[in-house]
Parts: C-alpha cells; sequence; structure tokens
C-alpha cells in the first residue's frame, strides 16, 4: 500500500468486506486494517476466514473473521447485527463478494444465472438492508460495491455476471440519491483484469490477448483495487457520490 496514505487515520470507523477470504476483498481487508480501521470481513470458507484473520492480527487495527454467506438476507442481518452489537457502530460497507458460473448464452443453465445473482446482486440488497439503518442514524456511512468493466462493455460466455455487476450500478446510484442528504455516499469500483484466482484461469494466450487490449499493458493488481476504495471511504471523497471509478489500465473510458 502506497505511503501515500498513511495520513489516514480509520481507528475510529468499523468496515465490513464481503468476501475477504481471498483476492480482492483480502487485500481490502488489509489495506482498511493498515490504515486502522476495526475490519470484520465475511466468507463461506470457514478454514481460509480463520487462517487470513491470524495472518492480518499484526495490522494497526483489529481483524476480524465471521463466516457468512451473503446471498442469505438472514445471514447478512446477523453478521451486520453481530458488528453493531460489539462495535456500535458500522461505518465502512464493502460489498466485495462475487462469484462467476461461466457459459455461453445458448448453453446457460437457469441454476448458473440464479447462483450469479444471488451472490452478485442480491448479496448487494441484503448487506445493505442489514446495514443501512444504522448509517442513517449515525448520519454517517460509506458504500461501495464492486462492478466489473464487463458490467458496462458485456462479455461473450458471462452474460449473467455481466448482467448482476451492470445491477449493481443502478443500485449503487439509487443508494447514493436517496442517502446522500444522511452523509452516506454510494459508489461503485469497476476494476478490469486484476490477478487474483478469480482470473487465474485464463490461458497465457487470453492474458496476452487481453494485455493487447490495455493501454497500461499489465493486468491491475489487488493493491490497485484496494486503494481506490482507501480514497472513496477517506475525507477526501466526502463529496463524491453516486460515481463508477473504473480501475482498469485504460480498457475501457465510458
Ligand atoms: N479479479 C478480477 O479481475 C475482477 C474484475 C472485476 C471485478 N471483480 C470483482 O471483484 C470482486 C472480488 O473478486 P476476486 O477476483 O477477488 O474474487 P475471488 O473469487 O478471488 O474472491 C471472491 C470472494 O468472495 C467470497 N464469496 C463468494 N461467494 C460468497 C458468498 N455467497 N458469501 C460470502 N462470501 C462469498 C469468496 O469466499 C471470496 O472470498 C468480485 O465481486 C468480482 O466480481 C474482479
Amino acid at each position: 500500500m502506497s505511503d501515500l496514505f498513511s495520513a489516514f487515520d480509520f481507528s475510529a470507523r468499523t468496515a465490513l468486506v464481503t468476501g475477504g477470504t481471498r483476492g480482492i476483498g483480502r487485500a481490502i481487508t488489509a489495506s482498511l486494517a493498515e490504515q486502522g480501521a476495526r475490519v470484520y470481513f465475511c466468507g463461506t470458507n470457514r478454514e481460509l476466514g480463520e487462517k487470513v484473520e491470524q495472518e492480518l492480527s499484526g495490522s494497526k487495527g483489529p481483524v476480524h473473521f465471521l463466516p457468512a454467506d451473503i446471498s442469505s438476507l438472514d445471514q447478512a442481518k446477523t453478521l451486520v447485527d453481530t458488528i453493531l452489537e460489539r462495535e456500535g457502530q458500522l461505518d465502512f460497507l464493502i460489498n466485495n463478494a462475487g462469484i462467476t458460473r461461466d457459459n455461453i448464452f445458448l448453453r446457460m443453465k437457469e441454476q448458473e444465472w440464479d447462483e450469479v445473482m444471488a451472490v452478485n446482486l442480491k448479496g448487494c440488497f441484503n448487506c445493505t438492508r442489514a446495514a443501512v439503518k444504522s448509517m442513517v442514524k449515525k448520519r454517517f456511512g460509506r458504500l461501495i460495491y464492486l462492478s466489473s468493466v464487463v458490467g458496462m462493455m458485456g462479455n461473450a460466455g458471462q452474460a449473467n455476471y455481466a448482467a448482476s455487476k451492470a445491477g449493481i450500478i443502478g443500485f449503487s446510484k439509487s443508494m447514493a440519491r436517496e442517502l446522500a442528504s444522511r452523509q452516506i455516499t454510494s459508489n461503485v469500483i469497476a476494476p478490469g483484469y486484476i490477478e487474483t484466482e478469480m482470473t487465474a484461469g485464463m490461458t497465457e494466450k487470453a492474458k496476452e490477448e487481453m494485455m493487447s487490449l490495455i493501454p497500461a499493458r499489465r493486468l491491475g493488481t489487488v493493491d490497485d483495487v484496494a486503494q481506490a476504495v482507501i480514497f472513496l471511504v477517506s475525507p477526501l471523497a466526502s463529496y463524491i457520490t453516486g460515481q463508477v471509478l473504473q480501475v482498469n489500465g485504460g480498457l475501457l473510458m465510458p
């Protein structure tokens, strides 16, 4: 994480990062904790969650893992209520958890559509629903949603994923309009191609083809995305809401 961010002190802030057990969510969890925030992260893999909690235990702010499947409204509510009971507040909600079930549309099964919508889009509804009342009461909140460049470009073989990521943008903009007067901002981060387990399955040839389309000539890193989150939750971004911040090396300039 860049030294530029060392000026932030988030020790009075509590954050929830969904899907923090690996990839981008893990980097966001680590970065927020590095700025002193009290960070909770969730995931469905308890063993991995506890391992990451242990690995990040030396951070400036405390890091806690809570197992939860965010596609369930009940589990999202229990997750947020646990944080509110322990901390009395939830300031930053980072809706990061996401899955892919890729298939060309002619072969796409209903289950592949439903599973992606349940985690990627309904998961955002579930966690926001669980968290937003307490933010309204406190007159402060930062909502961040992880979309994707393919939510704007579309992608062959990802109709379900692209639709869920486009849906997130409309959802976040609506939250921005409803909540701005309560000092709650809502913004989307739309990463391009980031090196994580999610993209590890790409062949070298596919990676090279992708890089030829990226003006920066490299895939993104998880820290490229985490730094954008730190900016958007920081006091520097208090007048920024309803926006989509592209973190894609110039791949798409809408
Ligand atoms: N990697 C990329 O290139 C890329 C590009 C654009 C957008 N994104 C988005 O960024 C986010 C993170 O991507 P990543 O590459 O780190 O993914 P990843 O697959 O490496 O990690 C996803 C995380 O979400 C968690 N998760 C999955 N289903 C869950 C559920 N039902 N409940 C709770 N947690 C759940 C997983 O346990 C994991 O911690 C996703 O929303 C993804 O769509 C990624």
